[in-house]
């Protein structure tokens, strides 16, 4: 019989956001500090071997979706390869992907093929300047990697706006107007204190954001959010979705229903806080299955209730790429 996996609050948790790298492509402002370049070292990353057995460990304790995450997923050589053998494991039944989408114009076949159902992308502007000054990199890129993404059938795509004051609140209205063109689900993003990376004061309240779109937009409530952070609504007389995601207005932790494994096999329970469990060290020196399931319901057991994100701002020292957003 399967054992469910409950934390200490009554939330089921049946979803992983795995980290395959800390490393990246690109320097968003609100994830890394420019010119960032103390990363773990690749000997520490769990390889492939080690990622499925952890995988295999969750789908036997009900775990059924994973989310590939990172840093940049499409940075690390021979993903595909993974994918494809975590999307024939026991248990595991929905295999999703983030990804800043610069290199999905090559991969996305690819991807698709190895057993990826659904992607979200990192999308913050339309404006190539402004996307350079946030990212390092380049938009055309981005969405080549779109349009690619949508070739091979990937439907919808999800984008995630990170939306901030005074860098690229004014786009909210050309986002919507873009993923109703494109057929893309939007979600907007609150900005979180995690590590500091040196982007400051530029919270802006998803609650605003939302009050525009009303002034312009009938929005039907209530949609659905399919068990993740973003409040659902859609635009009446479009296909569009848009969810908000704002851990920092309105927090959503009381419906938690994820960890985070990192690139080098640390468990982390919670974003917004410190706790976690060395996975690697104990899988390099033989634990079993059984022992390796036992460490994971006791890894639960010590879930965090939720982030302190507002009482408590410098507390998340590590960078988002590293805990795997
Ligand atoms: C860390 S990235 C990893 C996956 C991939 N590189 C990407 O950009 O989609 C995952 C998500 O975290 C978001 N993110 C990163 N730092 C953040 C922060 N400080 N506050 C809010 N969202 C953040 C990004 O915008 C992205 O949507
Ligand atoms: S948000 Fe994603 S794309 Fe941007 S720096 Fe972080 S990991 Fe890279």
């Amino acid at each position: 019989m399967t054992i469910r996996l409950q934390d200490p609050f009554g939330r089921a948790i049946e979803y992983v956001r795995l980290s395959v790298t800390d490393r990246c492509d690109l320097r968003c402002v609100y994830c890394l500090p420019k010119g960032h370049k103390d990363f773990v070292e690749p000997e520490t990353w769990l390889n492939f071997d080690e990622v499925e057995r952890v995988i295999s460990a969750f789908g036997e304790l009900g775990v059924s979706r994973i989310r590939i995450t990172g840093g940049e997923p499409l940075v690390r050589h021979n993903l595909s390869d993974l994918i494809n053998r975590m999307s024939s494991l026991e248990g595991i039944t929905d295999l999703s992907l983030s990804t800043n989408a610069v290199r999905l114009g090559k991969l996305a076949p690819a991807l698709k093929a190895a057993g990826i159902q659904r992607i979200n992308v990192s999308l913050d502007t339309l404006k190539p300047d402004r996307f350079k000054a946030i990212t390092g990199g380049k938009l055309e890129k981005v969405l080549d990697g779109l349009k690619a993404a949508k070739e091979v059938g990937f439907s919808p795509i999800k984008i995630n706006m990170v939306v901030m004051k005074d860098v690229n609140e004014d786009e909210i209205e050309d986002m919507v107007e873009f993923c109703i063109e494109e057929d893309h689900t939007l979600r907007f993003i609150e900005t979180m204190p995690i590590g500091n990376t040196g982007n400051i004061n530029h919270f802006y309240s998803l609650d605003k954001a939302k009050q525009r779109l009303e002034q312009r937009y009938k929005l039907l409530p209530g949609f659905d959010s399919g068990g993740g952070p973003a409040r659902y609504s859609q635009i009446a007389g479009t296909d569009l979705r848009i969810g908000f995601i704002t851990p920092m207005s309105q927090h959503f932790c009381e419906t938690c229903n994820r960890v985070r494994l990192t690139a080098d096999g640390m468990l982390y329970l919670c974003l917004g806080q410190n706790d976690m469990v060395d996975l690697r060290t104990p899988l390099r020196n033989g634990i079993s299955d059984k022992q390796l399931q036992q460490l994971i319901i006791d890894a639960i057991a010590q879930k965090p209730e939720r982030h302190e994100f507002n009482t408590q701002p410098g507390h998340v020292v590590r960078f988002m790429s590293q805990t795997g957003g």
